[in-house]
């Protein structure tokens, strides 16, 4: 480029650049970088569920050519280990020090339950990729607050339909002690009672333990039906794999929500193949949309993409749809919220919308483990709203 080489060419020139700049561009340009929190996990047993989002989530900025509704996006990441007890500390630091607009977090339900009591408070604005906790979208909703994911009852209510009609009459649960767990097993004893079956016994773990054994000897002596059983990340992998190497595959089906088996079939191995989950999404539905989203996450990221991935990338396609509704002007809040909650959501997993408590209100399909993918096999539940109970917006 050949610079201009008097002071009165160089405004012509600068006038001309803005003159074909749009409105918006220019509006949003003079308000600077969005600041968005990553709070995630990105150690422990949930590591590589708090990895996928942050891909998901980059993935869907960069496909808009890098902005949100014209703004670009100024990250601040913080690791919340999926530690309940460092989360208040922890979101403090992207609300207090760093100012951040927007808190895009977390995986763990209890960590997710101290950020929305924090948001609701100092009013940023919280998009959860994951965290099923049932009260984000229950007692603790609010305007601020959106979930791109599930809550923790939906999977649980999906995959208690299917063992329902499986014919299964006997089951047990096994899960780690804590609210994803306590909520999903809830979900899945709703639907599986409704349906004619009855759980026998419900057995849990401290949450991140993986210590199955003894656990697993009652369930071998107890010879339900079928075991219903909520892990994710590391704790599945293992979870899986000890249910295999007791010999109890062969002889008492294992069920679970999706998790189970998500993001983890290349560790889990021979031990995962043929199991029956339900989720929100499957590796192989069938739509143009879902195929180019797997295949530009395999080769930007060199891994395949999952669920976590999905919720990431839809987190994304939410801010960005509120933030083009009010040309990038993150301060019109409420015309913000306003058109999140009458979008659209084009997301991988299929179209799906809000519900008003700010949940997505999305089928769930039944997914079975046949190679390296968690295929589609058929629908589970169509449209499945969150009961959202004790919500009052
Ligand atoms: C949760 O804690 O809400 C949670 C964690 C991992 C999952 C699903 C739910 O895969």
């Amino acid at each position: 480029m050949t610079l201009p080489r008097t002071p009165l060419l160089a405004a012509a020139t600068a006038v001309a650049a803005l003159a074909t700049l749009s409105a918006t561009a220019v509006q949003a340009q003079a308000q600077g970088p969005l600041k968005v929190g990553l709070m995630l996990p990105y150690t422990g047993t949930y590591a590589a569920l708090g990895n996928a989002i942050e891909n998901g989530f980059k993935q869907y900025v960069a496909e808009q050519g890098g902005k949100l509704g014209g703004r670009e996006i100024a990250y601040f990441k913080v690791d919340d280990e999926s530690d309940p007890s460092k989360a208040t500390d922890n979101v403090n630091k992207l609300i207090k020090r760093d100012n951040v607009d927007v808190i895009v977090g977390t995986v763990h339900s209890g960590v997710a339950l101290a950020m929305a009591r924090a948001v609701k408070e100092s009013k940023t604005m919280l998009i959860v990729p994951n965290a099923g906790a049932d009260a984000i979208t229950g007692p603790l909703c609010a305007p601020n607050i959106i979930r791109s994911s599930f809550s923790n009852w939906q999977p649980g209510y999906a995959t208690g339909v299917i063992a329902a009609q499986k014919g299964y009459k006997k089951a047990m649960t096994i899960t780690w002690n804590y609210a994803a767990g306590a909520e999903t097993v809830k979900g899945f004893t709703e639907a599986f009672e409704k349906g004619g079956g009855k759980v026998v016994k419900d057995l849990n773990l401290p949450f991140p333990n993986v210590e199955f054994q003894a656990l697993l000897t009652e369930i071998a002596a107890q010879k339900p039906d079928v075991v219903f059983a909520f892990f994710a990340g590391g704790g599945a992998v293992k979870f899986v794999k000890d249910y295999d190497a007791a010999g109890l595959k062969k002889s008492i089906p294992l069920m679970g929500s999706g998790f189970l088996t998500d993001g983890t079939l290349e560790a889990q191995g021979a031990a995962a193949q043929g199991l029956i989950t339900s989720l929100h999404y499957a590796d192989g539905i069938d739509t143009p949309r879902n195929k180019a989203f797997r295949t530009t996450y395999a080769v930007t990221y060199k891994s395949q993409p999952d669920v976590y991935a999905v919720q990431g990338y839809d987190a994304a396609q939410i801010l960005g749809a509120g933030l083009k509704a009010v040309k990038g002007d993150f301060a019109k809040r409420d015309a913000m919220v306003a058109a999140i909650g009458k979008m659209t959501v084009d997301s991988p997993r299929g179209k799906y919308g809000l519900s008003a408590a700010h949940n997505p209100v999305q089928d769930f399909y039944v997914r079975e483990v046949k190679g390296p993918e968690n295929m589609m096999t058929g629908i589970a539940v169509k449209v499945l709203p969150d009961p959202a109970r004790g919500c009052k917006m």
